[in-house]
This record gives structure tokens, sequence and C-alpha cells, in this order.
């Protein structure tokens, strides 16, 4: 693929890894956020030939059988709704967790407030980062 092709359409139509969304395509609404080194990016604005460190998407986070503690706090709170957005949802949450591992409501809000969720369910993903933050903790 070319170097300028964003990184979420090799994920999606190069690799068949489309748990990534496409919703904007102009970093405005999270929704193909995945990780960079552990970093949240969003991908439908980064150049493949700028990605400069591992990708991991929401399939590679965890597994049925062995999920992140996101992923299992937002099974736990039932999170989802259409789930369109859920994906970009979790990794950011996740990639929050790992850098501010008792994040405060202020810091929840900042950090997933550019994830946008048309059916509304932030009250449900607050209540899971909160979750999550806490089995990470131990
Ligand atoms: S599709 Fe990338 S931020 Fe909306
Ligand atoms: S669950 Fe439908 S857009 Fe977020």
């Amino acid at each position: 693929m070319p170097g300028d092709t964003p990184l979420l359409w090799a994920l999606r139509d190069g690799l068949n890894l489309t748990g990534t969304k496409y919703g904007c395509g102009v970093a405005a609404c999270g929704a193909c956020t995945v990780h960079v080194d552990g970093v949240a990016v969003r991908s439908c604005q980064l150049a493949l030939g700028d990605v400069a460190g591992a990708v991991t998407t929401i399939e590679g986070l965890g597994t049925p059988d062995a999920m992140h503690a996101v992923q299992a706090a937002w099974v736990q709170h039932q999170v989802a709704q259409c789930g369109y957005c859920q994906s970009g949802q979790v990794m950011q949450a996740a990639a929050l967790l790992a850098e501010t591992p008792a994040p405060s409501d202020v810091q929840i809000d900042d950090a997933m407030g550019g994830n946008l969720c048309r059916c509304g369910t932030y009250p449900r993903i607050k209540a899971a980062v909160l979750t999550a933050a806490t089995a990470l903790r131990g």
C-alpha cells in the first residue's frame, strides 16, 4: 500500500482487522482509535508511512477468554448499544489507564471526551472505566 494510505484502511482493507471503525475520517470522533506503542492515536489521520511503533488494535487487546480489564468492565456494565464507537472507546480507555491508573472524573472526561457516541452510552463508559481502573490496580 502507498505510504500515504491512512493506517485505518491498511488495517481494515489490507489486514481485514475490521474492529477499528471509520466514523468521520477527520480525527473528530475517535471511532478509529488504535494504539501505537501503547498511545491512543486516530488511525484515520495517521499515514502508514508515518507509523513509528507497534500498532495494537481492538483485536489484539484481549481475547474472549482472556479479556483486557477494560473489555471485561465493558461487558460487566453492558456499555455497548449499537456498538459502532465502542472499539475506539475501549482503546482510548485502555491507553488512559495505562498512563493514569487512578484517573479522576475530570481526567476521564478529558481523555474520553473526544470519543463520540451517537447512542449516548457515556454514563456506562465512565462507570466501566472506573471499574477497569480498580481491577487493573489489583
Ligand atoms: S474516523 Fe478517525 S476520528 Fe473519526
Ligand atoms: S454505542 Fe452506538 S455510537 Fe456508541
